[in-house]
């Protein structure tokens, strides 16, 4: 592996540790057959692979990041998943597909980019009639939330929280670890560095406001 790639590759597999979550969301979705899923905010594709995994469909993972999805497109080929995994270099505020396209849109840690409820409104007509859309936010609060969701046109199935602890134990821990190890090993190139002030910000910011940590999966289905 090059020293370009070390880095990001061990974040994403310290963000696998979190899958364990995304298929306890896709568990509260009835069964669907081979549907067409939209990710949204995708990055490298760590949930967006397990959701092609998971629900033996198609997935379309959009994301403005190229460098990210550079790096989930070699995985696509490494894997053999050309068949069922596409993506897409674009803003989520740019996306223009036909109303009715998808039965699932996914959006784990990116609706915050345009807020919750200006995302669950904007992104409602892409979704088939009864489609789902799974979105996972801070927790803010989650009363507001959930009168957003029915504002916007969605019956709520379910939602669960991931706690600070969890936060803590399953990805900033490691990750404050993977920090300090590759700060003494690698002399580190100009791209890796950049990456490595990104995790640093994340872990910094994580430190600064630990109850923005606490995370929420909605899973809901378009009225
Ligand atoms: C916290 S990461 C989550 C990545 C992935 N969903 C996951 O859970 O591992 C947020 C992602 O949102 C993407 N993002 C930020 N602004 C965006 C925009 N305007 N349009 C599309 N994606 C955006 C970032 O590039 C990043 O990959």
């Amino acid at each position: 592996m090059t020293e370009k790639e070390y880095f990001p590759i061990k974040v994403d597999k310290i963000r696998k540790r979190l899958l364990k979550y995304t298929r306890k969301a896709f568990r509260m979705l009835p069964q669907l057959d081979h549907p067409y899923i939209l990710d949204i905010g995708c990055g490298s594709g760590i949930p967006t692979i397990e959701l092609a995994r998971l629900s033996q469909g198609r997935v379309l993972g959009l994301d403005i990041d190229q460098s990210a999805l550079a790096r989930f497109n070699k995985r696509i080929d490494e894997m053999g998943l050309t068949e069922s995994i596409r993506t897409l270099t674009c803003s989520m505020v740019d996306m223009d597909f036909p109303d009715d396209s998808y039965d699932i849109i996914w959006a784990e840690g990116s609706i915050y980019v345009i807020g919750f409820e200006n995302g669950l409104r904007q992104w409602r007509r892409f979704l088939k009639p009864g489609g789902f859309m799974v979105v996972h936010d801070e927790q803010e609060t989650i009363e507001e939330k959930l009168r957003q969701i029915a504002n916007c046109g969605y019956k709520l199935i379910g939602y669960f929280v991931l706690s600070k602890e969890v936060w803590r134990a399953e990805y900033f821990h490691p990750l404050e670890k993977l920090i300090g190890e590759t700060m003494k090993e690698h002399a580190l190139s100009q791209e890796t560095t950049e990456e490595l002030r990104h995790a640093q910000w994340e872990l910094e910011m994580y430190r600064k406001y630990p109850d923005r940590n606490n995370s929420v999966y909605f899973v809901m289905k378009k009225n």
